[in-house]
């Protein structure tokens, strides 16, 4: 089959067979070009990005093959044909070795160069489809445990390798259950320091008081029931990476020497007076908006961007539907693994179940339902916990009534039930409301609520 909008270069320097090659080429569909030389043609395929390029063998100074060795490296797709002299077999062989797609031994029928030509025309296409499926593939389906394949969770995976071969402060937010730890830790995966330790610290686990020695360390002494030399979170990591979970929950008090830390590379245990100059990568994540937490009088403001020097988003569950088929999977696999179990699967009406519904608790959810499913085995049940929770509105079943409404009265009862509904829980409040955390405050402030 032709390709009718095919463009081909002829590339000939006798005057006479270029003009005749060229008219039999273009009474048979196809848009022609003609160059004379190879450095013609090197303009002419820079310039017109020809499909395929028809070269003699003998051109002045050079040779069709100095201009199949620069087509193969600029433009590997490209087709090329060469002719070449009558009884030179030997260089049709060196031109097939370079790359040449066909040749044509001269004196040629128009017939064989139109064969070879329509040849070369369909291995093109398929040359360019390849090209095409493989860039599909190489789009990551995960990276060092993070499943997902969604755009957004592309623009997680280039971040993080971007960020992994350097020392950068990383501050990765994003919902609960979103697999913020999980890029922590894959962050460190692919970093220089992945055979140095990783120590993972959960500031909102930690009492107030305790919470300074088991950063910095304490000296023997230094407090009641400091009966040794304790050496803190921040010392234990010195060469590796540090990983400060819910950066969020972190004292005022500690904010303050963490901050010294990020800038000056230096700690002072509890009860010491000189400093010790550390050398550790810090990861951070919250599942806070720390912007507003700094608005709020909570968060250090110079800490904050001292974090934040990357951040990274890890998108909620829904954001990224598209993925959840592939989740399922990995969860079934991985539990099914877990307690020696064979791999099951789920009916197509379960699946849909799981397409539909709306993940406040994100992957976690997603990973705990799918493990009590192998775990009992009861798809019935699960299909029922699902449809129990909260569903978004089918917008199909939801209209407006005909008189029409008031918008900001109807939104604000909105956020007054969900409030009144979970005893003033913002945090609960927004999720039964599916909005941010960030974006129903900015609500309840626009309706002084607050
Ligand atoms: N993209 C993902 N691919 C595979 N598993 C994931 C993914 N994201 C999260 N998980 C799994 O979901 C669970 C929760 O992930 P993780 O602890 O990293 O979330 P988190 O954002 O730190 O949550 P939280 O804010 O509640 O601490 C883990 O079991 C994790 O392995
Ligand atoms: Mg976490």
């Amino acid at each position: 089959m032709k390709e009718p909008t095919l463009k081909i270069l002829v590339v000939e320097d006798e005057p006479e067979q270029r003009s005749l090659i060229t008219k039999m080429l273009a009474a048979n569909g196809y848009q022609t070009k003609s160059a004379e030389s190879v450095e013609e043609a090197i303009l002419s395929i820079k310039s017109d990005h020809p499909d395929l390029v028809f070269s003699d063998w003998k051109l002045g100074q050079l040779s069709g093959m100095d201009l199949l060795n620069y087509v193969r490296r600029d433009h590997p797709d490209m087709g090329f044909i060469i002719a070449t002299a009558y009884g030179t077999i030997t260089h049709a062989v060196d031109a097939m070795q370079a790359g040449a797609d066909d040749y044509l031994a001269k004196p040629y029928q128009r017939q064989s160069l139109l064969l070879a030509i329509e040849k070369v025309a369909k291995s093109i296409v398929l040359k360019q489809q390849n090209r095409m499926l493989a860039s599909q593939l190489s789009q990551q389906e995960e990276m060092v445990g993070l499943v997902g394949k969604a755009p957004c969770m592309q623009k997680v995976y280039t971040r993080v390798q971007r960020v992994s071969s350097t020392d950068a402060t990383v501050l990765i937010g994003g919902e609960s259950g979103t697999g913020k730890e999980l890029a922590a830790r894959a962050l460190y995966q692919l970093s220089a320091r992945n055979n140095k330790p990783f120590i993972a610290i959960n500031c909102g686990a930690i009492s107030e008081n305790l919470a300074e020695a088991e950063l910095f360390g304490a000296e023997k002494g230094a407090f009641t029931g400091a009966t040794a030399l304790k050496i803190g979170k921040l010392e234990a990591a010195n060469g590796g990476t540090i990983f400060l979970d819910e950066i969020g929950e972190l004292p005022l008090l500690l904010q303050t020497n963490l901050l010294r830390f990020l800038q000056e590379g230096v700690i002072s245990r509890l009860g010491q007076n000189g400093e010790i100059k550390l050398d550790v990568r810090v990861i951070a994540a919250t599942h806070r908006d720390l912007q507003y937490e700094v608005a709020e009088g909570r968060f250090r403001e110079d800490l904050y961007y001292r974090l934040n020097v990357v951040p990274i988003h890890m998108p909620p569950l829904r954001d990224r539907q598209e993925d959840i088929g592939r989740l399922v999977e990995h969860f079934l696999k991985l539990h099914a693994n877990q307690y020696n179990h064979t791999p099951s699967t789920l009916s197509a009406s379960t699946m849909k179940q799981l397409l539909d519904y709306p993940w406040p608790g994100n992957v976690r959810e997603l990973a705990n339902r799918i493990e009590r499913f192998v775990l009992l085995g009861d798809e019935e049940e699960m299909v029922e916990e699902l449809s129990r929770q909260p569903k978004t509105i089918n917008t199909n079943e939801f209209s407006l009534p005909d008189s029409g409404i008031q918008w900001e009265e109807f939104e604000k009862s909105c956020l007054e039930q969900a409030m009144n509904r979970h005893q003033g829980n913002r945090t609960k409040a927004a999720k039964f409301l599916g909005l941010t955390y960030k974006a129903f405050l900015y609500r309840l402030e626009k309706y002084q609520l607050v």
